[in-house]
């Protein structure tokens, strides 16, 4: 992908109520708490993402990632603690006239209803972002750098899951957000498109200054693109720093993390048994 190609789909644009030129935001989370009933889902997590960072957040499954990041996207409301987005609440209507956030949700979420062409122009049809010719050129040019040009005329449940994905990343490029927040945005894809969409997340870093937040288990995404790795825990943030510092972690559940040994004489799920009585 050249960056030419990239700039065609991706280049700044003005906010279309101050004209001012898109530029990354910061985001801050404090003492962030989240419960669902008698469930605590996320313990006062803290930590900033400046602007144009790459800050991935990794951490078992059911730890509390994908809630996290709805906070952060306002479509959550914390329990106690806050979110703030270049200092601005993101669940407010008013802050997203001001900040532009895309958010790739980790199974899609595409418009059942709607073609794949049409479920990325809606966006820039809605903001009234150019003629419907040049919303074809932004569209078809985000779905090419994703290789799934050929199927702009189809439906989402005609697709692949990777597909699925696919599209959805070039949906939230289509948007051209100064804050992206993927969600798992390379799994179910094969090995050379996770590592296409891990040069889209750092190409938009560094020529657009674009700040993302990106959830995944893939560890060569974490260690090569991230500037800081943040590690979740049964909603606890565990470890903040650099992929090399968390390489280096002697912290022996980060260490089990990264590099989980499949140990057929004692299996985990025995180990579970016994602990739970199950
Ligand atoms: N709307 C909700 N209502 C009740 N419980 C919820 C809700 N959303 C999430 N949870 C619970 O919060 C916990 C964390 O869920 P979350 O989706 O954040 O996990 P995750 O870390 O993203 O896991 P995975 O890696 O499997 O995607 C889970 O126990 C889940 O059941
Ligand atoms: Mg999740």
């Amino acid at each position: 992908m050249s960056a030419e190609s990239l700039e065609a789909s991706c280049s700044k644009t003005r906010n279309p109520f101050t004209g001012a030129e898109a530029d990354a935001v910061s985001v801050k989370v404090e003492g962030l708490s989240k419960s669902f009933g008698d469930l605590s889902v996320l313990k006062n997590v803290s930590f900033d993402v400046k602007p144009g960072e790459i800050f991935v957040i990794m951490g078992p499954s059911g730890s509390g990632k994908s809630v996290l990041l709805r906070h952060i996207a306002g479509l959550d409301i914390p329990t106690s603690g806050k979110v703030t987005v270049e200092g601005l609440d993101p669940s407010l209507a008013e802050s997203r006239d001001r900040v532009r956030l895309a958010l790739v949700f980790q199974a899609g979420a595409l418009f059942n209803s709607l073609s794949v062409y049409d479920n990325l122009a809606l966006y820039p049809r809605e903001h009234r972002s150019g003629d419907e010719n040049a919303i074809r050129a932004r569209v078809m040019h985000a779905l090419k750098i994703l290789s799934v040009e050929q199927s702009a005329q189809q439906f989402p449940s005609e697709l692949s899951g990777g597909m699925k994905k696919r599209v959805s990343i070039a949906r939230a490029l289509v948007m051209e957000p100064q804050l992206l927040l993927y969600d798992e945005p390379t799994s179910e894809l094969d090995p050379v498109m996770g590592a296409t969409i891990s040069e889209i997340i750092a190409t938009l870093k560094n020529e657009y200054s674009v700040t993302s937040i990106v959830v995944t288990h893939d560890r060569s995404l974490a260690l090569t693109i991230a500037n800081r790795v943040g590690i979740l825990m049964a909603g606890k943030l565990i470890s903040l720093g650099s992929p090399d510092d968390l390489t280096k972690s002697k912290d022996p559940r980060i260490v089990d993390f990264l590099n989980p040994k499949i140990d057929i004489e004692h299996p985990r799920f025995k180990k579970l048994e016994t602990k739970d009585n199950l």
